[in-house]
Parts: C-alpha cells; structure tokens; sequence
C-alpha cells in the first residue's frame, strides 16, 4: 500500500489499529486545544514596572527598547492606561539624579522624593490600581548597593533600620505593597513591625525572597542611573545561581517574618525555582521577568531573529506553567494589549 503523495510514507502494516491512544486528537484543532489548555494568560497576571524620574516628560533606555522613564507630567497617562487594560498593579522604580545619591541613602527617606511624589499622584488620579515600591537603597546610593556601605562592607543591621524608614515613607504615601528587594537579613520581620506599629496592618509585603547575585539585571541598573554607581556586585546579599535549597530557606524565613507574597527573581532561567517555591509552600508565588529578559528578547527580535509576540507570550505564559501567580513585566502593557486584540 504505497501512499500515492509520497512513496516513502506506508499505513502501518500493524493489526487492531494500533495505536489506540492518540494524545494528538486533542491538539487536532484550536477550539481543542483551547478546551484542554491548562493555563491561561490575562492581564491579571502582569504587575508593571513603571520608571519614574524628576524632569517633566519621558526618557529611553537603550538596552530596553519600549521602556520609558515617566516624569509626573506622563506618568498618570500611563498607570491609567495600564488600570484600562485590567493590570491589576505596577511596581514603582526612580531614576534618581546623581546629585540626590549619597552614602546615607538620605534621598530614600524624604517624603517628597520621587518616589513618593508619583505613588500620591498615582493613588490619586488612578485609585483602583495595587501599587508595590521596591525597598532597597540602590537608587539613592552614591555606592550603588542596596545596603549602606562602611570601609566596603554592607552592614545589615543598620540597612534593616534603614530600610524601614523606607518602606515607612512609601506606605505614608499611599504604596500598598512593599516590596524588601535588599537581601539583608530579617528586614521582613523588621519592615513589618515598623508597618504595624506606624498603624499601616493592611500595607502588604512582597518580598524578593529568592533574588539572585544576577548579571541580568544589567539594563535596570541603566534605567534607575545605578550602573556607573555600583562598586563591585551584590553577592555577600544576593543569592548565588549555583543554589535552589538555599532559595527556598529564604522563603521560609521571609514568610515566617510576615511576608504576604514571595517573588523569584530573575524569571525565565530560574522557573525551577518558582516550582520549588510554588510546591513547597503554596503561597502567593510571584517572578520577576528582569530587564535583561527583556533586553534579549528585543534585541533578537529587532534583529530578526525571534517573532516578539510569540515569544513574549510563550515565555509568560511558561511563567504559568512552573507556578507563578503573576509576573512582573516589562512587557506587561504590549502583552495586555494583544491579548485584548486576540
Ligand atoms: C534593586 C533592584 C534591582 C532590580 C529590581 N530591584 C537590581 C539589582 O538588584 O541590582 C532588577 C530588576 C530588573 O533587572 O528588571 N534592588
């Protein structure tokens, strides 16, 4: 019995109609597959970084091409436009002028800093939408850490200090989920006394639990005006990338603090861990598509190389399949966007 398109495909000379089992009838059609899809993406599923910084207007990144930096003049626009689109929280980072960098960190304990300004404004003029600001010192430290510095060291203790007037000043204007991005030991615990004894139970937490000493984070450290800063790397804080065991201490820990919610971070390289995360505990499991996730699929995309949508979509929805409650995304308004569009 030759097939007569192609003479080198024969029916299988097998009695009884093997096989019986064919895990291809589901795929046959889209309407199927839809039917049997496991996990689905919507905008409910993103949180969004939004930059901000002091001069009125908007600024680019060059290593990640579709992100802008939002004065207040822009931002509402923006936060607005995310709210339409059903995003259910942005994450609020500053680009903060060198001059405001000090080794005190002061800058990040002012009420009318940059930060602050825009969680008011935003609170204000787009009032259903969840707010999260990163707590660690980076962006309002002439040494680039997320830590006070002394004679080279990260001290913890007095960071955790420092950290709290952070998240207090942030919660004072309105943030609704703080989000301890530092690494330091016991600021979860700290961060939520302070909350507590400052009246703010409801304000949430958010921590970056399992943050890696990562070089993807490359991009972000351009966008915030941290990248000439940073003398060394983060790695005497961060996690080291040769370790899963020691990601899931930290969550035990920072839940056992008090934290609400917990993030992986970086994303894609590090979906394992969210599985961890996600089995062990199963809790509110977040992950964080970094700025060089995003940088590599742009740059490919630009080159040709990769079709943007589908690769942004598959690589969040990948974030689904491991685990994850929600992303967060740079890509996060494109997305929403095209899901809309179907
Ligand atoms: C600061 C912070 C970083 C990111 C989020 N918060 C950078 C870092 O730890 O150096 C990275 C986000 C990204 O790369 O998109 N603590």
């Amino acid at each position: 019995q030759r097939n007569e398109l192609n003479p080198y495909l024969r029916k299988p000379a097998v009695l009884g109609g093997y096989p019986q089992i064919r895990t291809r009838r589901n795929r046959t059609d889209a309407w199927t597959r839809s039917l049997v899809a496991e996990n689905r993406l919507g905008p409910q599923d993103f949180i969004w970084p939004v930059f901000v910084q002091e001069p009125d207007g908007t600024s680019g990144i060059s290593a990640m091409p579709g992100v802008l930096r939002y004065g207040l003049d822009r931002v509402v626009e923006a936060v607005a436009k995310a709210a339409e689109l059903k995003i259910p929280a942005v994450a609020v980072f500053p680009y903060v002028d060198e001059s405001l960098k000090t080794a005190d960190c002061a800058e990040a304990f002012n009420p009318e800093n940059i930060v602050c300004r825009a969680v008011r404004l935003i609170k204000k003029e787009v009032p259903d939408i969840g707010i999260l600001c990163d707590v660690a010192l980076d962006p309002f430290n002439s040494l680039g850490h997320d830590g006070l510095v002394q004679d080279g060291k990260i001290l913890n203790d007095e960071s955790v200090e420092a950290l709290c007037q952070q998240a207090l000043v942030q919660a004072r204007a309105g943030c609704d989920v703080l989000g301890p991005s530092d690494m330091m030991d016991g600021r979860v615990g700290a961060i939520r006394r302070a909350l507590d004894d400052a009246g703010y139970q409801d304000a949430k937490i958010m921590s970056y639990s399992a943050k890696y000493a990562s070089a993807f984070y490359g991009p972000f450290r351009e966008a915030v005006g941290a990248d000439t800063m940073l003398s060394g790397d983060k790695k005497t804080y961060q996690l080291d990338f040769a370790n899963s065991d020691e990601a899931l201490r930290q969550v035990e820990l920072d839940l056992a603090e008090g934290a609400d919610m917990v993030m992986v971070k970086p994303g894609l390289p590090y979906l394992d861990i969210v599985r961890r995360v996600k089995d062990r505990f199963g809790v509110p499991t977040m992950a964080y598509q970094v700025s060089g996730e995003y940088a590599m699929m742009k740059a490919a995309a630009a080159n040709g190389w990769l079709d943007n949508d589908k690769v942004v979509y598959e690589s969040l929805m990948a974030f689904k399949r491991a685990g994850a409650d929600a992303v967060l995304t740079y890509a996060a308004i494109e997305m929403a966007e095209l899901l809309k569009a179907g």
